[in-house]
């Protein structure tokens, strides 16, 4: 039988989208009926970056779903001495049933799951972030009702990992996506999204705004130049004043408070940014049944 993995979002259907979506509302809301779900069955952790949401919602998802996750910092491993990931993939294939990574560049996830023999997870790379996206489409459903039709306004770096699976979550379940950002930070793959570089503008009747940090990991290098150029797409109550009165607010963590959002706007009633951090751990389970249930 094929091994599935979740690189990007493309890997799924939209039908296996709407189906994980489906089943983690239901693992949300009834946890016990699946204790024993992947009762016996491991998860390897990889980690290059530091994280705490991915780290700690993977590892008790795998708790409560009766199976177990090892945690591996790069650091801690051979790999940094040069061991070459692909050879990493295959021996922890041999040990655990899935991996969930989060890498640098995509191309060595994409190496990890070619070597592995098991379904490989991206837990986030520099092209996307698939299982964040998952969680906010879970909450959007939660707050709104429904998907398709929806303005999602995301504004700051448009070339960022998260923006990308907004995009392409946007293409697959029919949310009407708007990006606001510099031209030098538009993003980087192909979708059904448009440029509007007024936020002010591109806020206006939104349903969903979203925005996300404008110095990722690994990027510190550039961070003021990255901060000028970005500073006037910051989430505030200006912009929030030109979307629907209902409108949602999201972030998927970590914030700096005052930079890309005010701290008003965060605590404010709009705000489901906790909430999209919970939903990480539901739709982490839902994904995690559907790729290790054979
Ligand atoms: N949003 C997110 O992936 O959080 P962490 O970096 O803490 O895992």
């Amino acid at each position: 039988m094929k091994i599935r993995h979740l690189l990007t979002l493309n890997d799924f259907s939209r039908k296996e989208i709407d189906d994980i979506l489906r089943q983690a509302a239901v693992m949300k809301k009834s946890p016990a009926g699946f204790r024993r779900a992947l009762y016996g069955r491991t998860l390897a952790m990889l980690f290059a970056k530091p994280s705490t949401r991915t780290r700690v919602s993977f590892e008790i998802a795998m708790f409560q779903l009766g199976g177990h996750a090892v945690n591996l910092n790069f650091s801690e491993m051979q790999v940094s001495r040069g061991e070459t990931i692909a050879d990493t993939g295959r021996v922890l294939g041999r040990y655990a049933d899935a991996i969930m990574a989060r890498l640098h560049r995509h191309k060595h996830l994409e190496e990890l799951a070619k070597s592995a023999g098991v379904p490989v997870i991206n837990g986030l790379t520099d092209l996307c972030h698939p299982c964040q996206v998952l969680g906010d489409m879970l909450t959007i459903k939660e707050n709104l009702g429904t998907l398709k039709g929806r303005k999602l306004v995301f504004l700051g770096d448009g070339s960022s990992n998260v923006c990308h699976s907004l995009i392409n979550a946007s293409s697959m379940l029919e949310l009407d996506m708007f990006v606001s950002c510099p031209r030098r930070y538009q993003p980087k793959i192909k979708g059904s999204f448009k440029l509007v570089s007024n936020p002010k503008e591109a806020a206006k009747s939104a349903d969903i705004l979203y925005t996300d940090v404008w110095v990722s990991m690994g990027q510190e290098r550039g961070k003021a130049m990255r901060i000028r150029a970005l500073k006037q797409y910051q989430l505030n109550s200006s912009v929030l004043g030109q979307a629907k009165k209902r409108c949602i607010v999201m972030h998927c963590l970590p914030a700096h408070r005052n930079q890309e959002i005010t701290s008003d706007i965060m605590d404010s009633n709009n705000s489901v940014i906790f909430q999209q951090a919970e939903n990480r751990l539901h739709v982490q389970k839902a994904v995690l049944v559907k790729l290790l249930k054979n």
